[in-house]
């Protein structure tokens, strides 16, 4: 029975240091999710260019650990860009959103431009 009272208040502290900033702007939070589908474009893309798969990264660049590999010709969202590793002259990599990862812009379809994506 101790035992279970010292958990429970292990729970509760943080739980409570939470719920605090969280409370203050209920509103906020509400309307984020719809300021985010305005002001963040996001494009459906192709990964072309590549022979058999492509690494989608961590981070901008070839260093970053690898979160998947897309074969070629596969379509998904992709919602901004960052600058980067630059790989066959680009240097832009671009922001997988399903994934939560990052794809070289040279091997994403034209729609995934710089100015449709905008920085992340
Ligand atoms: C990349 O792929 C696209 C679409 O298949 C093609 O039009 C373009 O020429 C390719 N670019 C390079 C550098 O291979
Ligand atoms: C690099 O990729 C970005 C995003 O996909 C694209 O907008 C840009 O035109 C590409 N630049 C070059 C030099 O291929």
């Amino acid at each position: 029975m101790k035992f279970s009272s010292t958990s429970l208040t292990l729970l509760f502290l943080p739980l409570l240091s939470l719920a605090s900033p969280v409370a203050v702007t209920p509103k906020d939070v509400s309307e984020t999710p719809e300021d985010a589908l305005f002001t963040r474009k996001v494009e459906y893309c192709q990964i072309v260019n590549v022979s058999s798969t492509v690494n989608c990264r961590a981070g901008p660049g070839t260093g970053y650990a690898s979160k998947g590999s897309i074969p070629n010709g596969v379509s998904f969202h992709f919602s901004c860009y960052k600058r980067g590793e630059c790989v066959n002259g680009n240097c832009t990599w671009d922001y997988a959103v399903d994934y939560q990862c990052y794809i070289n812009g040279y091997y994403t379809s034209s729609q995934c431009t710089i100015a449709n994506l905008g920085p992340c």
